[in-house]
């Protein structure tokens, strides 16, 4: 379905694959109108890929919640999530970043990933929430179990069977199991973290129960460091694919914010997400009925030369850029800010101390496998 990774223009901005029985929107107007319109089109699409799941603990899973209660969520967790809170971290993502790179042996080169844009995200995620950052090589097995189970339901829709179906609600009461334990410590003991912000945040009398907690710290830390990751990743690649862009950004690093939304547009980390209609919709010319599932393609989205000149050209200076990297509308990305930030501050101390950064000929990177997930799971780099 990356059609352009194939080099091929989609046909039509909406299409429906007959095979898999999903409504494939690849146009930007058409994907924002999608967005724009959660009544029409719901975000809670697990009854439709398995309709007979057993009844689970799905309070707090903000993704796949629809209006009112999304909305409801949103403003608690907001509350704890805020923009002050995440700016506060830029001294310690720094910090974090330049330990990281002192670790690094300069005269062999990098792994991109495994030395930086893996370890910081999962460990500012974790200060974050206040959990112990030593676990994050459990974190790191939690994601690599989530995107591998995705894996599977990539080769068929099929594979999205009851067994694989039980196998993700497994790791995921397991997940929610452990967030809900610290959770539970901080009600006990509050602390200055994130969690104790969750336990205390209050909208109409109401709190978020301790289910609906230990599911939403799953979402954070899951959302909150995989994607990160790919980011940094995804914009390395980027500048060293295009020459041009590189010596500009080196000269001058101010470029580095746009340097990052760009990256977002070519390559967005989550280039798929889905939807569900609700009622018979309208949609770039095609009549959608009730009950379909709609892929939501960001990646073509963001390549769609209707809204952008030059799509497959990487331009940090395009202004503006209304990429869709984190959605739009009501499920824009909780995390932006902090995605953002750490993604600019690492790309800055990254051209910083290592201005001669390039992909080794000799060990290319390796990517992810899953057509949702878009960037590298191993980078080597050279430093010199
Ligand atoms: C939602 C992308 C980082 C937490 C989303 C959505 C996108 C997205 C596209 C919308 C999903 C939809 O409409 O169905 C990204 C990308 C990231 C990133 C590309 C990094 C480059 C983060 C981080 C966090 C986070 C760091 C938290 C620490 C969330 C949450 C939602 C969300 C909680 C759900 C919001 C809602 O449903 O109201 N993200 N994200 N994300 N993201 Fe991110």
């Amino acid at each position: 379905a990356h059609f352009w990774l194939r080099g091929q223009e989609p046909a039509r901005a909406v299409e429906f694959d007959e095979r898999l029985g999903v409504w494939n929107v690849y146009g930007h107007p058409e994907a924002v109108e999608v967005f724009a319109d959660p009544g029409g089109y719901s975000s809670d699409i697990v009854h439709h890929f398995a309709p007979d799941l057993p009844e689970y603990e799905r309070s707090g899973m903000l993704t796949q919640m629809d209006p009112p209660e999304h909305r409801k969520l949103r403003r608690l967790v907001s509350r704890a999530f805020t923009p002050r809170l995440v700016a506060g971290l830029a001294p310690r993502i720094g910090a974090l970043t330049h330990e990281l790179l002192d670790r690094v042996d300069g005269g062999s080169g990098l792994d991109l990933v495994a030395d930086l844009a893996h370890p910081l995200p999962v460990t500012v995620i974790a200060e974050l929430l206040g959990v112990p950052s030593e676990d994050r090589e459990l974190f790191r097995e939690w994601a690599e179990e989530l995107l591998a189970r995705s894996e599977v339901a990539a080769v068929g829709r099929t594979a999205r069977s009851a067994d694989m179906v039980a196998a993700v609600l497994d790791l995921s009461a397991r997940m929610s199991a452990y967030f809900g334990a610290h959770a539970e410590e901080r009600r006990r003991r509050p602390q200055d973290d994130l969690l104790t912000a969750l336990v205390r945040a209050e909208v109409d009398g109401e709190r978020l129960s301790a289910a609906a907690l230990g599911n939403f710290a799953q979402l954070l830390l899951v959302a909150g460091h995989v994607t990160t990751t790919i980011l940094l990743g995804n914009a390395v690649l980027c500048l060293d694919a295009h020459a041009g862009a590189r010596e500009r950004v080196r000269a001058d690093r101010t470029l580095v914010p746009a340097v990052i939304e760009e990256a977002l547009r070519l390559l967005p980390p989550f280039s798929m997400f889905y939807r569900a209609t609700t009622r018979a919709v309208e949609l770039g010319g095609r009549r959608l009925p009730a009950g379909q599932v709609v892929a939501l393609w960001l990646g073509a989205a963001n390549r769609d030369a209707r809204v952008f000149a030059d799509p497959h050209g990487f331009h940090p200076e395009r202004d503006p850029n209304p990429h869709l990297g984190f959605g739009r509308g009501i499920h824009f990305c909780l995390g932006a800010p902090l995605a953002r930030i750490e993604a600019r501050i690492a790309l800055d101390i990254l051209l910083e101390r290592f201005p001669a950064l390039r992909t080794d000929p000799g060990r290319p990177p390796v990517f992810q496998t899953t057509p949702e997930v878009v960037g590298p799971r191993t980078l080597p780099l050279l430093t010199a």
